[in-house]
């Protein structure tokens, strides 16, 4: 077991190469098949390589057998994403055996650590780009359709891609992901992203709300704005004479329209504001609900991972949400077994979690990952069926939090935002509530897109169950 994720639309990494097209009915040059990885970001950046790809004269297909181009947007948080990478990279390579022309890209967060192996040792790839240079890639498919190995990697202090308007691939047409900023200026010990993805800069604030505008316009209903740290978002609008701040930012895209729903991940416990908290209260469609991660429940761990608050700020943070904002939901990442962790530590992380009662949580054990302070520093000293354990003694906490966390909605009706057909059953609907629980009830004439009124009636550990009345 690697990490355990409970329903994960908005902070999700579980993403398994999932497969994309695009209008193929135009006329491409080529067409490329790309496959995503990690967390809503990098899914986000793969909608804007489709985009330079496309306005490049590449279409996308989903099927891998007739690509000429296949490209993997690649992840580096834990071991177990970069080892799910390199199997499929092995996979594409017995392709291009059989299919010699057949071009392979590795993009993202992988990159730059490993550019010298995948190109040069195991000569499993012909392109690698980093996170920052994916405006380069048409030169360099050009590169390696010329039989040279391509690669740029560099990081940039500006790239935010701001005019670029991403390709929505696999969209529901409802839920969009918009990125606000990139990169990450915090150093969190255990973390690898700082060098992945580098400096923290925040996109053009008139970009975004025109990039939210035109999802709205074209029929989306809800817009998640994405970046590591969201509260730390700053930007100069030269135009205006004013400094943009994320909570300025979020009230800007909920003025677009009551009927967008707007949601933000991720939050970083240090940076929140009342300033955030108040412009959530004020507008009903800006969603209720704050993905806070705490990584660990003591204080001394925290230092370690040099994460910049302690237990009690962070408790502290929460009880403001809980008294600004009652009905917010409420989710958070941890990891077990982090360098030194006692199990009195481990206990604490346990107790913490007791006290906040999580609606949702992502749970993993420590994965060292090299060149992070955390590797350089410390020794990672827990062994590995301790924080395996550990790991399952939190999931199975959880499990009853989120549990109860179901069960107090029974008998509450909720606004839902349609997105679908219920996996389970063609005869309902499913969608999310404010708080981003996942609600399912029966059809009738109601449809993705709309927003309903749900009593619920019932519920698993997962899913609301309810039916539509008339408000
Ligand atoms: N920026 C976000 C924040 O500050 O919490 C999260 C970024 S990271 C993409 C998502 C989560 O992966 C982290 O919150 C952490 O729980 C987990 N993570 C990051 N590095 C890890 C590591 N080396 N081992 C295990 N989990 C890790
Ligand atoms: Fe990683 Fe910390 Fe930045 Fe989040 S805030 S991306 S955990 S360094
Ligand atoms: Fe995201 Fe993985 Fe990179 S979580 S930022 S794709 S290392």
């Amino acid at each position: 077991m690697e990490g355990l994720l409970i329903d994960s639309k908005v902070h999700d990494e579980s993403r398994q190469g999932e497969a994309y097209a695009i209008d193929n009915t135009a006329q491409y040059k080529k067409y490329f098949y790309i496959e995503s990885y990690g967390c809503a970001m990098n899914f986000a950046d793969t909608e804007v390589v489709a985009s330079i790809l496309q306005t490049n004269g590449f279409g996308a297909t989903k099927n891998a057998e007739e690509a000429e181009l296949i490209f993997i947007n690649t992840c580096s948080i834990r071991e177990k994403a970069e080892q799910t990478v390199r199997k499929r990279l092995t996979e594409f390579k017995s392709l291009k055996k059989q299919r010699p022309g057949l071009v392979i890209g590795v993009l993202g967060c992988m990159a730059e650590r490993l550019k010298d192996k995948f190109l040069e040792e195991e000569k499993l790839v012909d392109i690698v780009v980093g996170p920052d240079a994916y405006r380069t890639l048409p030169a360099l498919i050009e590169e390696a359709e010329g039989g040279q190995k391509a690669v740029n990697v560099l990081l940039s202090r500006e790239e935010t891609y701001a005019d670029i308007s991403p390709v929505r691939l696999n969209s529901n047409g409802i839920n969009a992901f918009v990125s606000i900023m990139r990169g990450c200026n915090n150093m969190c010990a255990f973390c690898v992203v700082p060098f992945t993805r580098g400096r923290e800069r925040s996109r053009d604030a008139n970009s975004i709300v025109k990039e939210c505008e035109e999802l709205f316009n074209t029929d989306y209903k809800e817009v998640t704005l994405l970046g590591q740290n969201v509260d730390s978002y700053y930007w100069a609008d030269e135009q205006k004479g004013e400094t943009v701040t994320f909570a300025m930012l979020m009230e800007r895209v909920a003025l677009i329209s009551p009927l967008l729903r707007v949601r933000f991940s991720t939050s970083h416990p240090k940076d929140i504001t009342d300033e955030v908290l108040f412009t959530m209260a004020k507008y009903e469609n800006i969603c209720n609900y704050i993905h806070l991660p705490v990584q660990s429940g003591s204080s001394r761990v925290l230092q370690m991972m040099n994460r910049t608050y302690t237990r009690e700020w962070y408790i502290a943070k929460v009880n403001r949400i809980k008294e600004l904002l009652p009905d917010c939901g409420l989710s958070t990442d941890m990891i077990t077994g982090f360098c030194t962790e006692t199990e009195e530590e481990h206990r604490e992380s346990l107790s913490l979690m007791e006290y906040c009662k999580y609606d949702l949580a992502y749970m993993y054990f420590y994965s060292e990952r090299p060149g992070t302070l955390a590797a350089r520093r410390y020794k990672d000293d827990i062994p590995e069926e301790v924080k395996k354990r550990r790991l399952q003694e939190m999931v199975a906490l959880h499990r009853t939090h989120s549990l109860l966390s179901m069960q107090k909605e029974v008998g509450k009706t909720f606004k839902v935002l349609v997105e679908g057909i219920s996996k389970k059953s063609e005869e309902h609907l499913y969608g999310r509530n404010d708080q981003n629980k996942v609600i399912v009830f029966p059809k009738e004439n109601y449809q993705p897109g709309e927003y309903v009124y749900v009593k619920v009636n019932s519920c698993t550990a997962g899913t609301l169950i309810g039916e539509a009345i008339v408000n």
